[in-house]
C-alpha cells in the first residue's frame, strides 16, 4: 500500500456522474475491483476520505469510476491512499467473460477488458443502454454489449461473470453456479487501518472485511 499526492487532471460526467482522470504512477493503480482512499490536499479535511475506483486506463492516466464528490475541480491535487482490498481475478482459462453492470455505470467493470482481450476470450458487457451510451470512450469492437433483459441468456453462455451491482445482487446472480465473482458497494472509511469494522459484509464463512478481504468476493461466498 502507497499514500502519495496526485493531481486530477479532468472531470467529466457520464449519466450525471462524475467521473475523473488522475495522474497515476504505473505501481500504485488499483487493479479491476481494488480501490483508493482520496482527500483534497487543500481546504477542510472531509469527514471520510472518498473511496476511488479504477474506471479504465487512458495514455494520460487512470479513470476513476462515477461518484466523485462536486467540490472536487480540475487541476486539484488529491492525497491518496491505497491500492487496498481483493480485486477481481479473471480466471486464465475463462473464454466466455460476462461483465455484468445491469443496474449502473460499468465502469468500474472495464478495466477487466483489455486483460480477457488479451487472453483472447470472447467478451459480453450487460449494460443498460444509457450508460452505455454515456461512455466517454467507445468500447474496444470486440466487445458486445447487450441490455439487461439478455442477462438470463448470456448466463447459460459464460464460463466466468463478473457483476457490479450496487444496490443489491439480483436472484439470477446469487443463484449462478459457475465460476464468477461480484464487487460489493460498502463505505469502506477506515481502508483497512483502524479495524473499524463498518465495511463487514456477511458471507457463507462468516464475516469479512471489504477493506481487506473483498471489495470483490466469489459469488458462490456471498449469503
Ligand atoms: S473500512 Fe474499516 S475495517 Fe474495513
Amino acid at each position: 500500500m502507497h499514500t502519495w499526492t496526485a493531481r486530477l487532471i479532468e472531470i467529466w460526467e457520464e449519466n450525471g456522474a462524475r467521473v475523473g482522470l488522475l495522474e497515476c504512477p504505473a505501481d500504485h493503480r488499483p487493479s479491476a475491483g481494488r480501490c483508493l482512499l482520496g482527500a483534497a490536499r487543500e481546504g477542510p479535511p472531509p469527514v471520510l476520505p472518498h473511496l476511488l475506483f479504477p474506471g479504465g486506463l487512458l495514455p494520460e492516466g487512470l479513470v476513476l469510476a462515477p461518484g466523485l464528490p462536486l467540490s472536487w475541480q480540475p487541476g486539484i491535487e488529491l492525497a491518496l491512499r491505497g491500492p487496498f482490498g481483493s480485486g477481481f481475478h479473471l480466471p486464465p482459462k475463462a473464454r466466455h467473460v460476462l461483465l455484468a453492470a445491469p443496474q449502473h455505470s460499468p465502469r468500474r467493470l472495464l478495466p477487466l477488458i483489455p486483460l480477457a482481450l488479451a487472453q483472447r476470450s470472447e467478451v459480453t458487457l450487460v449494460c443498460h443502454p444509457d450508460f452505455l451510451a454515456a461512455l466517454s470512450h467507445p468500447l474496444p469492437p470486440l466487445v458486445e454489449a447487450i441490455p439487461p433483459e439478455a442477462l438470463p441468456e448470456a448466463l447459460d453462455w459464460a464460463d466466468y461473470l463478473a457483476a457490479d451491482c450496487p444496490a443489491g445482487l439480483p436472484h439470477l446472480l446469487t443463484e449462478w453456479r459457475g465460476s464468477g465473482q461480484a464487487l460489493i458497494s460498502v463505505p469502506m472509511p477506515c481502508g483497512n487501518l483502524a479495524d473499524c469494522g463498518a465495511c463487514a459484509v456477511n458471507t457463507r464463512g462468516g464475516w469479512k472485511l471489504a477493506c481487506k478481504d473483498g471489495p470483490v468476493f466469489d459469488l458462490r461466498d456471498l449469503a
